[in-house]
């Protein structure tokens, strides 16, 4: 029995010290290795995967729904009062430089406000930027999901003495293009103008 127990605490021992190997290979060796997890083995970070959310119009989507398109996701709250309209504003005008080439562009705009976020709520929203544009939003569960994928930080902040349901949300402001694979191709930071994004995504697309 006390060697059985033993050669089972050696055998834990071992499978431990394979999956510690495989994950110093995975995020490789270097002064990266506790700044920048990130970073992925050839050069792709790992953003996206899987995600099951609800579209403008009630209907429960998934990732796969987009296979063979290219995802331009966005991630903010149509209560934002600057940030989210004006970066959405200038990916509505960076699709309208791009005219008949944006044709295998999906842009999405995914909420991380689903309380108030509702699917009725989002198609007045999203209409205002392209016509285009989907809105995702979901369960709280399923928001916190993709945006676990999408590395996109969110918090509520209530203000002091304000009305309860009119809070603000602090949340990461980057937009990302994903391939027809799902797979990552590039992102836009905040403060990238309509023109760099439709000539990046010109370049991006297969001509
Ligand atoms: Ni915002």
């Amino acid at each position: 029995m006390n060697r059985l127990t033993a050669y089972l605490g050696l055998a834990a021992v071992a499978v431990v010290a394979v999956l510690v190997v495989n994950n110093l290979r995975d995020i490789g060796p270097g002064p990266t290795l506790a700044t920048k997890p990130e970073v992925a083995v050839k050069g792709r970070p790992k953003i996206g995967g899987p995600f099951t959310l609800v579209n403008q119009d009630g209907k429960t989507v998934t990732d796969a729904d987009y296979r063979g398109r290219y995802m331009l996701l966005y991630f903010g709250y149509t209560f934002c009062p600057d940030v989210c309209p004006t970066f959405l504003g200038i990916v509505g005008e960076a699709l309208d430089i791009l005219g008949d080439k944006a044709e295998p562009i999906v842009p999405i705009f995914v909420s991380v406000d689903p309380e108030r976020d509702t699917p009725a709520h989002l198609k007045e929203y999203v209409v205002n930027f392209h016509p285009t544009m989907v809105g995702l939003t979901g369960s709280m569960e399923q928001v916190y999901e993709v945006a676990r994928q999408y590395r996109v930080y969110f918090s509520k902040v209530m203000q002091q003495g304000a009305d309860p349901d009119g809070y603000l949300m602090d949340h990461t402001s980057i937009t990302y293009l994903m391939g027809p694979d799902g797979k990552f191709v590039s992102h836009f930071a905040h403060g990238t103008t309509a023109e760099t994004m439709a000539k990046r995504l010109a370049d991006l697309l297969p001509s």
